[in-house]
């Protein structure tokens, strides 16, 4: 002990500015915000707010040391924040030790992250589709550089989903997750279908509401979905991120009258991100779609904003997480959750870190990724068919000559001087690659006007 206390003092003038640059860190540390929008706003007001909390739980203070905006934003009071027209002033700032990417978009968030991991700073970004589209190569920069890029903010806003994959779920084998992920889209249908509301003056209250992408058909055809999709299969299944490899229909096209069918039929359509592994071969299959689903599950009665996502692992079994998927302080909640999960681990070696997507990252697997033909599911078909006796038989029987059995039939009355009615099937499961080749039989009889509506089907239990 005497030797040890000794060998301290003797080298005290040499250790004490080591310790002193330790105790910095440990102490304070210092964040720049890129982007003063409607999540950067939100993250300035709740740092602001549960200051305490938030640097009790961090052990350390986290200071804004900097904001790199165009303009300031009259939803947070900036105090005495430094704020910078040059985001990448941010980038460049010596003293920050976490990057706060808000800003959007993947050209030049892009570059101020690689930025920003040139020198040496840790990432946190809510940017899915910068993750989604880029995320293989920005870890491999921020791997490389020894620093951390976290995104829990990315996927289902507030919900801490990337958590629960990456560490408390790191226990199971994952067969399958679906989500309800996008919450504009959510908030459109939930609308549609309990007031009848309009789709375009749905969606612009969600682009009041500051839910909405800056392009909102990012929202409406379900890319933002796919973005989110293909980050929680990468953490669910220990894969590259692959965004070209998801099939995507978006909400566009669901008719209000599908909806109420839904509803007869016991289901709700719901815009859903799935990621599923073929029991047959363990390919693959990502896919965003309007889905059917019976309407007793918890997820069929998640409405509004609100995000759910149910991810089944051979341990835990079905398990399920909920909250607001969108929204300013929602999101800066998640944002505030990754900077002091960086601000706990800032100590620690870089091999000593969580990976960035989950699995270490020379054990990422080389999945077959399945096109949506291989996939099997049930399927909804509405048909507009001419009201003369035989038309039902023929579409049953062109789908039993294909093995597909048909689960339940609706047929409705014709209106009032229409000759053709609405008809519809609800199927088997089936491959989608047979009920596609039926369902082109069926739209070439003369008796079928317009185009067979298709949405899948999913029982999610
Ligand atoms: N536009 C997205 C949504 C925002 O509606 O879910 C959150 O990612």
């Amino acid at each position: 002990m005497s030797t040890y206390v000794l060998y301290l003092c003797c080298l005290s003038r040499v250790v004490t500015p080591i310790f002193l640059a330790r105790a910095k860190t440990l102490n304070s540390v210092k964040i720049g915000i890129c982007g003063l929008g409607t999540v950067g706003s939100g993250a300035v007001n709740v740092l602001g707010r549960n200051a305490d909390e938030i640097n009790a739980r961090a052990g350390c203070e986290i200071v804004i040391s900097q904001i790199g905006a165009r303009r300031d934003n009259p939803a947070c009071d900036l105090g005495d924040i430094s704020v910078s027209r040059d985001i990448f002033d941010v980038a460049e700032n010596p003293e920050i030790d976490i990057l706060v990417e808000l800003i959007g978009g993947t050209t030049v968030a892009k570059e101020l992250v690689l930025k920003a991991i040139e020198n040496g700073k840790h990432v946190v970004t809510a940017n899915k589709a910068l993750i989604a589209e880029f995320g293989n190569e920005i870890f491999a920069a921020a791997t490389e550089k020894g620093v951390t890029v976290a995104y829990e903010a990315a996927v289902a806003g507030g919900i801490p989903i990337i958590k629960a994959l990456r560490e408390g779920l790191s226990a199971n084998h994952i067969e399958w997750l679906a989500g309800i992920i996008n919450g504009t889209g959510n908030f459109i249908l939930t609308e549609m279908r309990d007031k009848g509301r309009d789709f375009a003056d749905v969606l612009k209250e969600a682009q009041e509401l500051g839910y909405a992408e800056a392009d909102p058909t990012f929202d409406v055809e379900g890319i933002d979905a796919a973005h989110k999709l293909v980050i929680l299969a990468s953490l669910a299944f220990g894969m590259p991120l692959q965004f070209d490899s998801v099939f995507t229909e978006g909400i566009s096209k669901v008719e209000p009258q599908d909806v109420i069918y839904a509803q007869e039929l016991g289901y709700r359509i719901k815009h859903l991100g799935i990621a599923s592994r073929s029991p047959e071969n363990g390919g693959i299959a990502l896919r965003v779609h309007p889905t059917l689903i019976p309407e007793k599950r918890l997820i069929a009665n998640v409405d509004g904003v609100m995000n759910a996502v149910l991810v089944n692992g051979d341990a835990v079994g079905p398990t399920l997480y909920y909250g607001p998927g969108a929204g300013a302080e929602p999101t800066a909640s998640s944002v505030i959750a990754d900077v002091v999960d960086l601000a706990r681990t800032l100590t620690a070696t870089p091999e000593h870190r969580v990976p960035h997507l989950g699995f270490q990252s020379d054990k990422l697997n080389d999945f077959d990724m399945l096109p949506i033909s291989e996939v099997e599911t049930a399927y909804y078909l509405r048909f507009s068919a001419l009201d003369t006796p035989g038309v039902l038989s023929k579409i049953t029987q062109i789908l039993s000559d294909a093995k597909i059995s048909v689960e339940a039939v609706i047929q409705k009355e014709p209106g009032a001087g229409e000759d053709h009615v609405p008809l519809i099937i609800l199927t088997d499961r089936v491959i989608e690659k047979s009920l596609d080749s039926a369902v082109t039989q069926i739209q070439q009889m003369d008796s079928i006007a317009g185009e067979i509506t298709k949405i899948r089907v999913e029982a999610l239990g």
